[in-house]
């Protein structure tokens, strides 16, 4: 598959501007990168911090059966990232020092290099989906209490236009994989790159924290958390927080 990737110096937001030309119909496979941004987004409202120089990709895609994409989609971007980071990182002794947070952050040496802002909308005929990813590789944005990472602490990172060219391709097969197979293989693979079965971990949602320990990912996608009391219940959304 070709992608159209498009360069700019300083942008709003890449998600921002692939979102508007969604809406006036750009075919889907268009990529638009920006060396910096000045008003990126995360997810759940949250500012994107993006000092220049790091990875600020959206990816256009119009899926011919977006429900099974869409809920595949954090779990093949979240693959398609560690794979990507650790394609960089020749040499690799011990374990690896990246590792998938529930859904599709991507930490390294335990705090976060990598997220992914997935949105959706357009109407019927002309319906799209955004992927946002914003990855740390030179820098990692100092916000007070959250713990960043960069690439540049493993490796030399390359150019922002590099990382994101090997992303894509990467994007594209797990999700040729999901096509094909359907999304039993892209589970385990994001299962085999996450928090182990038993970490502990707390679901945030606004105020209320929900803790116990990871069990597992089912067939939808949602994670499983074994409460301490022995149940175990599916989450669909929240901020998951490790030790
Ligand atoms: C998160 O909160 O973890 C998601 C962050 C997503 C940031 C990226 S950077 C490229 C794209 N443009 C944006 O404004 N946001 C996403």
């Amino acid at each position: 598959m070709s992608w159209r990737f498009e360069y700019y110096e300083t942008l709003g937001s890449t998600s921002d501007l692939c979102k508007a030309r969604a809406e006036v119909g750009e075919p889907e496979h268009l990529a638009i990168q920006a060396f910096s941004q000045t008003s990126g987004r995360g997810t759940r409202g949250r500012t994107w911090t993006d000092p220049g120089g790091n990875l600020a990709i959206s990816l256009l895609f119009r899926p011919a059966d977006p429900k099974a994409f869409i809920a595949a989609l954090p779990f093949v971007v979240a693959v398609a990232l560690f794979e990507t980071a650790t394609h960089f990182c020749s040499i690799v002794t011990g374990p690896s020092r990246f590792m998938l947070k529930w859904p599709n952050d991507l930490l390294m040496h335990g705090r976060k290099m990598a997220g992914v802002l997935i949105e959706t909308g357009g109407l019927q005929g002309n319906s799209w989906v955004v992927v946002g990813i914003g990855a740390n590789l030179r820098q990692a944005p100092e916000i007070p209490g959250r713990r960043l990472a960069a690439l540049v602490e493993a490796t030399d990172p390359p150019s922002a236009e590099v990382f994101g060219k090997v992303l894509v391709t990467q994007i594209e097969r797990w999700a040729l994989i999901r096509e094909r197979e359907g999304f039993a293989p892209v589970r385990a693979a994001w299962l085999a790159r996450a928090h182990p079965v038993g970490t502990p971990l707390a679901v945030q949602r606004c105020e209320t924290y929900i803790t116990g320990s990871f069990s597992g990912l089912d067939a939808q996608g949602r994670l499983l958390l074994a409460l301490p009391h022995g149940e175990t219940i599916p989450v669909v959304t929240g901020d998951i927080l490790l030790d």
